[in-house]
């Protein structure tokens, strides 16, 4: 089967779908140059180990320094604009709605261009670069200017603003995790685009989708630990896939 024939396959079972649920990863924000871990790993900090600042444990030792570099990914982030990926998959939310059915976009990128490309109700499982939580409380604050006027940032309650993400040793969170549960239970098509599916339990959803009697699709420019998995394999970068498998199935790429 060719590329063009397994684009159709999809857009056969998107045009026909109740519910989709899309997994995302970093690649599919590769087309607006949004650093990874190790991109932004450039001037100013080319020195640090990302493992090292992206902990629970750096931020209580030098909650100064880790403040600096997730302020400097949040401006490269706002700087970054969602790309025709982001925005394939908004229109496949507003096509599967506009039928009476559901996209659920799960991502686990802290970057905030899903919501920017206007898609609904994203499921973040990493958390979101954009927020900031009180390390008192756990109240989320959004809209802070950039830079911080101070780092580290107090809270009003006389903690630390830490930024609202997921480090490495901690615990997803529970409601993001339910939500993307359900999604990957009760969908009939399940696209896993741009991650490498080694992070889990984000990679399960995948598996646990295709367990329920999903169609699951990958969409990657490489072969990953899913593809031998996957009902369809989708090979290129997002930002072009996506909008041919949407440009078969409704004809057109944008509302
Ligand atoms: P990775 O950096 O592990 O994988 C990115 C994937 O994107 C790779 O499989 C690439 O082949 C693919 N890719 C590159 N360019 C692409 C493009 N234009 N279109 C589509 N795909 C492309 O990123 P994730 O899978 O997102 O966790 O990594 C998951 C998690 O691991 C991250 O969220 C982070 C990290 O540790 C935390 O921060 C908790």
């Amino acid at each position: 089967m060719g590329e063009h024939d397994r684009i159709r396959r999809v857009a056969e079972r998107l045009r026909s779908a109740k519910c989709v649920a899309v997994m995302t990863g970093a690649g599919v924000s590769a087309e607006s140059r949004i650093p990874t871990f190790r991109d932004a790993m450039t001037g100013l900090w080319a020195s640090f180990d990302p493992q090292k600042l992206a902990t629970p444990e750096a931020f209580d030792a030098d909650p100064e320094t880790v403040s600096r570099w997730y302020d400097f990914r949040r401006e490269k982030c706002l700087e970054a604009i969602p790309n025709p990926g982001h925005e394939a998959i908004t229109t496949m939310q507003q096509r599967l709605a506009s039928q009476g059915g559901q996209l659920h976009v799960l991502t686990q990128n802290v970057d905030g261009l899903h919501q920017r490309a206007g898609s609904t109700g994203v499921v973040e499982l990493h958390g979101s670069i954009m927020r900031w939580r009180c390390t008192k409380t756990g109240a989320r604050i959004t809209d802070l200017p950039i830079p911080l006027p101070t780092y580290p940032m107090p809270s009003a309650s006389g903690g630390l603003l830490r930024p609202d993400v997921v480090w490495f040793g901690e615990t997803l969170p529970e409601d993001a995790l339910q939500a993307a549960f359900d999604a990957a239970r009760s969908c009939d098509l399940f696209f896993s685009v741009g991650t490498s599916s080694m992070v889990y339990p984000a990679a399960g959803f995948a598996h646990l989708a295709s367990k329920h009697g999903a169609m699951l699709v990958e969409v990657n420019p490489q072969r990953t630990e899913l593809s031998m998995f996957a009902d369809v394999v989708l090979t290129g970068p997002s930002g072009q896939v996506l909008p041919e498998v949407v440009r078969a199935a409704f004809g057109h790429t944008s509302e």
